[in-house]
C-alpha cells in the first residue's frame, strides 16, 4: 500500500500529539513528536549554560547532542533520549517547557532539528507533529492538519495533565505560558508557526478525541488511496 507523511502543526496544548500517535497506531506509521527534540536541546542548553547568543557555544553544544527516540513497550509509545539517557519525563517539566521557546527560535538549533526529522521522514509511513512540519520540514507531505482550539477548552486539557504531577500548578500558570509560546513560535524569523496554504484546519474545541480521530482518518485514508 501507498505511504504518505502526514504533517500534523498547531498552537500549544491543542492535542496534536494525541492525534498523531492515534492515527499512526491505526495506520501503522511511525510517530515522531517534535516537540520532545526542542525540549531535550533545550534540557541540553540549561544544564550546560549555553548562552543563546553566543553561535559558537551553540554549534559546540549541537556537536555534542545525540537525540533518539526508543519505544517503551509498557506504554506503548516512543521516550525522548538525549544522549542515552532517557528525558522523557524531565522534558515535560515547567522549566523546560519555559525555555524551549526561545532556544526553538536559534537558526543552528532548527536546523539541527529540521535535518534529523527529515531523515526520519525518507521512507515515508510517518505521522509527525509540530509547528513547521507541514511549511518547512516536509513541504510535499501528503497530508497536512493544522490543529486549532479554544484557548480555554486548551488551558483545562493542560492543567488535568499537569496537576497529576504538580500539585502547584494553576490555570494562570498555564493559560500565560501557552500564550506566550504561541507568541513566540508565531512571530519567531525562521520557520514561524504558521498554516500552510495547503493544510486543512482541524478545530478540536468542541469534539472527542474519537471524533477527531475519525474526521482525520478519513483525510489519511482519502490519500492514501
Ligand atoms: O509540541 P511541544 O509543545 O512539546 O513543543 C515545545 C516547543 O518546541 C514549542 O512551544 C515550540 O516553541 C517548539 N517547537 C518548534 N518547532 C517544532 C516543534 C516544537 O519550534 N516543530
Amino acid at each position: 500500500m501507498k505511504k504518505i507523511i502526514i504533517a500534523i502543526d498547531g498552537f500549544s496544548s491543542c492535542g496534536k500529539s494525541t492525534l498523531a500517535k492515534q492515527l499512526a497506531k491505526e495506520l501503522n506509521y511511525v510517530f515522531v513528536d517534535t516537540g520532545a527534540m526542542y525540549r531535550a536541546i533545550t534540557v541540553y542548553f540549561l544544564r550546560n549554560n549555553i548562552a543563546t547568543d553566543n553561535t559558537k557555544q551553540i554549534n559546540q553544544a549541537l556537536q555534542h547532542i545525540h537525540l533518539n527516540f526508543i519505544f517503551n513497550k509498557e506504554k506503548g509509545s516512543s521516550d525522548m533520549y538525549l544522549n542515552n539517557e532517557n528525558v522523557e519525563l524531565l522534558i515535560r517539566e515547567m522549566l523546560v517547557t519555559q525555555n524551549v521557546s526561545n532556544i526553538s527560535t536559534i537558526k543552528e538549533v532548527r536546523e539541527f532539528a529540521v535535518a534529523q526529522q527529515q531523515q526520519m521522514g525518507k521512507a515515508k509511513g510517518i505521522v509527525m507533529d509540530g509547528r513547521d512540519i507541514g511549511t518547512t520540514v516536509f513541504p510535499d507531505a501528503e497530508l497536512k492538519i493544522f490543529v486549532t482550539a479554544n484557548v480555554d477548552v486548551r488551558v483545562e486539557r493542560r492543567y488535568k495533565e499537569l496537576i497529576v504531577t504538580d500539585a502547584t500548578i494553576t490555570k494562570e500558570a498555564i493559560k500565560q505560558n501557552l500564550l506566550e509560546r504561541d507568541h513566540i513560535d508565531s512571530t519567531r524569523e525562521i520557520s514561524p508557526l504558521k498554516k500552510a496554504d495547503d493544510a486543512i484546519v482541524l478545530d478540536n474545541s468542541f469534539i472527542t478525541r474519537e471524533e477527531q480521530l475519525a474526521i482525520a482518518l478519513q483525510w489519511a485514508k482519502e490519500r492514501i488511496n
